[in-house]
């Protein structure tokens, strides 16, 4: 499973992007909103650190809106991601934008059949928000579940589920079990993948032991 990061902090997105684990980076507006910078900006400060697609989502709500700041988003980059809701516009957009060759992230999708029309539309990223479901009392990771299925059922869907609103190390688990090919992690969740109590009880007695030989190994 490739790992994104969620978020459009740019020194957090440099930090993360040291660790060679990181394969691209997803915002949206709020995340855009949260870092004070302008879009423009921020994207391609963000393209310049990280190799792996960078997700910028359009504001328009209607076709030529969508395709017009489509545009403006790509040239960006070559990595950019378009991202556009799941709306019948933005999965109309979505078909006309990979025509002309661009990476293109549908968002908001809470249901299978949502899916499934955007695989139909050509996307190159489906993005089902599994915390939010959560949030109403609905099962997200369901949700991915569903679609992993409904898409291997088709040679001809080539879209790859990327497992969004991530919210716990354990919806990361989770949605690497249920097939997600790709998870896009708040950099707070991200860090805590690492962290289990033994394994810091445990170095810490490797090294306590390691002082009494009184060895160096360079
Ligand atoms: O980028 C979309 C998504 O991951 C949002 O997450 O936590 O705001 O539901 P959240």
């Amino acid at each position: 499973m490739k790992f994104f990061v969620d978020t459009a902090d740019v020194a957090e997105i440099r930090d993360l992007a040291e660790t060679g684990l990181l394969d691209g980076v997803t915002t949206n507006p709020s995340l855009i909103a949260k870092s004070g910078g302008a879009i423009r900006d921020v994207i391609a400060e963000i393209c310049a650190v990280v190799d792996g697609p960078v997700s910028a989502e359009v504001a328009a709500t209607d076709f030529d809106g969508m395709m017009k700041e489509g545009e403006v988003l790509a040239a960006i980059a070559d990595n950019v991601t378009i991202k556009v809701p799941l709306t019948w516009e933005g999965l109309r957009a979505c078909r006309a934008l990979t025509r002309k060759g661009h990476m293109v992230n549908v968002t908001l999708c809470f249901s299978a059949n949502q899916a499934l029309l955007a695989a139909k539309a050509g996307a190159t990223f489906i993005s089902p928000f599994a915390g939010r479901l959560d949030d109403i009392g609905s099962d997200g990771m369901e949700l991915i579940r569903e679609i992993r299925v409904i898409y291997d059922n088709y040679d001809g869907l080539s879209t790859e589920i990327l497992a969004a609103s991530i919210r716990t190390p354990l919806h990361v688990k989770q949605a690497a079990m249920a097939g997600a090919d790709v998870a896009t992690v708040p950099p707070a969740v991200l860090k805590k993948l690492t962290q289990h109590p033994l394994t810091d009880k445990g170095l810490a007695a490797f090294l306590a032991d390691w002082e009494k030989t009184g060895q160096s190994i360079v």
